[in-house]
């Protein structure tokens, strides 16, 4: 049958050569035809590379998942196949309030990973050759012309891959750990009423952003009801909802313009501790991640969701977002204050405000948001299933 196909292949070619071809370039054609041999010719061992039982591709081939993680259909009806870690993309950018783009983050993050591969120096584990099974469930297929309607989409979509049967020993089942690649910030409500639906009680957000994102829609959105849910809000509403844990959820990096100075004060009302990107130059990094690790508590407890805006490094390291704010964290400073997390009961974590469009030519913001998530699956995979 090969055979077959490959001598009808033959034939074609040499047709076109035959119409195709000026007659000097005839000779050249024919010998060029790779397929005119017979099947014994073909080959049946090829030279793998040394590293390929790892799965290993050459980081600038294949097909773009996270990290050239296998790709599952995770929500087809009937998959079986299980796994610890899932990431997904929730191209949503239609809640943004100035620059848009960021429905291309999940692919532009993709991208920005194809290098990453192998052991994490300064977390001391082979993130990807461990007991988590990684999928990548590609991203979900919500229609983004109705703002509460694609919401409730990605919520559904987002229990869907959190839920699990009940054991036949009545022991609680492991939800999977979950890695969301953003889209706006909007995306952040749908995904935690998930996670709170998924684990029955409220959940520490560790929110990493230039902005606060409780504006009051009561203050700030009062006339369109549609306009009540959008990027400047979404923990505004997880509180309200209780979705959020009271007193151990925290904004850091904040640094932006308020509209007003009870902004600050509403906050604080709604269960959130701060530390300003500012705090940097009193504290340190190591002064930061105390701090942090003073409000969290103790690490046996914890259930931990953090949320990182990549407009919380400064523009000049992530210029791709929607809305830059200058004097951020640097790169290195960001991912070590994320090592500092290491211990803590880590169940999901989210990059949102990718905004590939607005990236440079070297692709910095893309590159940067798939290492913060290498670091945060690093640290999931250290402490264990
Ligand atoms: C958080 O807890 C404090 C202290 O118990 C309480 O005063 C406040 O109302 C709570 N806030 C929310 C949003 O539940």
């Amino acid at each position: 049958m090969r055979s077959a196909i490959f001598g009808s292949l033959a034939l074609i070619g040499a047709l076109a050569g035959n119409v195709l071809a000026h007659d000097h370039h005839d000779d050249e054609f024919v010998g060029q035809m790779p397929i005119v041999s017979g099947p014994s010719e073909l080959p049946t061992a090829f030279d793998r590379p040394v590293l390929e039982r790892d799965g290993y591709v050459p980081s600038f081939s294949g097909i773009s998942t996270f990290a050239h993680l296998p790709y599952l259909k995770c929500w087809d009806e009937g998959i079986v196949e299980d796994y610890d870690i899932a990431v997904m993309g929730a191209p949503y950018d239609i809640g943004v309030t100035f620059r848009t783009g960021a429905r291309f983050g999940p692919s532009g993050i993709r991208e920005g990973s194809k290098r990453i591969k192998g052991y994490n120096t300064e977390v001391g584990v082979n993130t990807f050759r461990s007991w988590a099974k990684m999928v990548d469930c590609g991203d979900i297929p919500f229609e983004p012309f109705d703002a509460g309607h694609a919401m409730k989409q990605i919520e559904d979509y987002t229990k869907y891959l959190l839920q699990r049967p009940p054991t036949e020993d009545g022991a609680t089942p492991e939800i999977p750990r979950l890695i969301t690649l953003g889209g706006d910030h909007t995306v952040l409500l749908p995904v935690l009423r998930a996670m709170r639906h998924a684990y029955g009680k409220p959940i520490t957000v560790i929110h990493f952003d230039s902005h606060l994102d409780t504006w009051a829609p009561e203050i700030y959105n009062v006339k369109a009801p549609g306009s009540r849910f959008n990027h400047g809000n979404p923990l505004y509403h997880a509180s309200k909802e209780g979705l959020t844990a009271n007193g151990t959820s925290m904004h850091v990096g904040i640094r932006s313009t308020l509209y007003d100075h009870n902004d600050f004060k509403r906050d604080e009302a709604l269960g959130f501790n701060i530390i300003k990107a500012n705090d940097i130059f009193k504290l340190g990094v190591d002064g930061i991640v105390e701090r942090m690790q003073e409000i969290l508590g103790p690490k046996d407890d914890s259930l931990v969701y953090l949320s990182i805006d990549i407009d919380v490094i400064d523009p000049s390291m992530a210029p791709a977002t929607g809305t830059p704010e200058t004097g951020g964290f640097l790169t290195r400073e960001m991912r070590y204050i994320l090592r500092g997390l290491e211990g803590y009961n880590i169940i999901a974590a989210d990059v949102v405000e990718v905004s590939p469009p607005f990236d440079t030519q070297a692709q910095l913001t893309s590159f940067l948001a798939a290492d913060l998530i290498y670091e945060i699956m690093s640290m999931m995979v250290k402490r264990g299933p």
